[in-house]
């Protein structure tokens, strides 16, 4: 039997802070309410001569140099982003360029913030199958981007910054399973109003910029995020009480506490970033993750479950044994 497992983790945070005192003096807030409501204290901004390519090579090269491999060793790479370099060619071929190697698969994957769960599920499936034996899995975003920063409701919550994985064929799990879902019904929940294809024959009125309906993004995630959780552990065996660390999407301290009490594990067994890193999107699982194995939390046997929710509605679970 062939399982994948993870041989190396990177992140990248580009250097601009902005606190949340820049913020009160951009919209009408206050540092007390954004750290009440969200936890949030600072995010990242990348500068303006600085892609998501950019952040997810720096993301990627530093997953690779942990997993002791050259990009030209990898035979899959897929970039989960919201915010690509371009419509097209995908964000993916560009890095495979600056990596070095060419000829293997390599795409883009969209479901915004459970981007990275999406892509670590397709890349297993990969490996899993024969398809590719090592993979580089990259969460990349310059979400900050697609901020309208006159808008309180959301300038407060997003950042850049990227996370990547190497993932390589084992005989040993590795990924144990991840689970996927989509529901299209609250896709305008939050939402980027313009776009290609639509935005070109009716919406020129619409701003290319997140919107969202916070409380009841709010709502859906606690009601539904440790529902998924529960099933991810079902389909392997598993309870509660086998996780080692809790791995979240970072959106909000209170969605996270909502989602740990819920599940009845402690905060001391939640990796959280969110208050230095604000929502990076697809970015966040990866880099909150990344954080955690460097400063050897999770540590090798450890059970670890990675979890997110994002716009479309998308939300996903992968459990993965270290
Ligand atoms: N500063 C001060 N006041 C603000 C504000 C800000 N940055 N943003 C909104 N408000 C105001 C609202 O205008 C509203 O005022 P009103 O009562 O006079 O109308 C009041 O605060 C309460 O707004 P509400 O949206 O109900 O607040 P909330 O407690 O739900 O918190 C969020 C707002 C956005 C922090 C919260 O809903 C949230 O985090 N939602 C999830 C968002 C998320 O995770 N998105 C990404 C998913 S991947």
């Amino acid at each position: 039997m062939i399982y994948s497992r993870i041989i190396g983790t990177g992140g990248y945070l580009p250097d601009q802070v902005i606190t949340n005192a820049d913020l009160e003096r951009m919209v009408d807030t206050t540092d007390q309410w954004i750290l009440e409501r969200t936890g949030i204290r600072e995010r990242r901004r990348a500068a303006p001569e600085q892609t998501t390519c950019d952040l997810a090579e720096a993301a990627g090269r530093r997953a690779l140099e942990a997993a002791g491999l050259k990009g030209r060793q990898i035979d899959l790479l897929i970039v989960a982003t919201t915010t690509p370099d371009h419509i097209f060619p995908s964000t993916a071929t560009k890095l495979q360029e600056r990596l070095g190697g060419a000829g293997y698969p390599s795409f883009d994957i969209q479901a915004v913030c459970t981007g990275f769960i999406y892509a670590l599920d397709i890349a297993d499936r990969y490996i899993r199958t024969g398809g590719a034996n090592t993979a580089l899995v990259v969460g990349a975003e310059t979400f900050t981007r697609i901020i309208d920063w006159t808008d309180r409701g959301t300038c407060i919550l997003f950042g850049d910054g990227a996370g990547a994985v190497v993932l390589e064929a084992s005989d040993t799990p590795g990924i144990l399973h991840s689970r996927l879902r989509a529901d299209g019904r609250y896709r305008k929940l939050l939402w980027v109003p313009a776009g290609v294809s639509e935005d070109q024959r009716e919406a020129k009125d619409q701003r290319p910029f997140v919107e969202m309906r916070g409380h009841e993004v709010f709502k859906w995630a606690v009601n539904n995020l440790s529902k998924i959780v529960d099933e991810a552990l079902a389909e392997c065996d598993l309870t509660r009480a086998d996780l080692d660390w809790l791995v979240p999407h970072q959106a909000n301290t209170r969605i996270l506490a909502a989602t740990a009490r819920k599940l009845g594990l402690p905060m001391s067994k939640v990796v959280m970033t969110v208050e230095r890193h604000g929502n990076t999107s697809a970015a966040s699982v990866p880099l909150a993750l990344d954080e955690a194995v460097r400063d050897g939390r999770i540590r090798s046997g450890d059970m670890v479950l990675l979890e997110a929710f994002g716009g479309g509605f998308t939300w996903g679970a992968s459990l993965v044994r270290f």
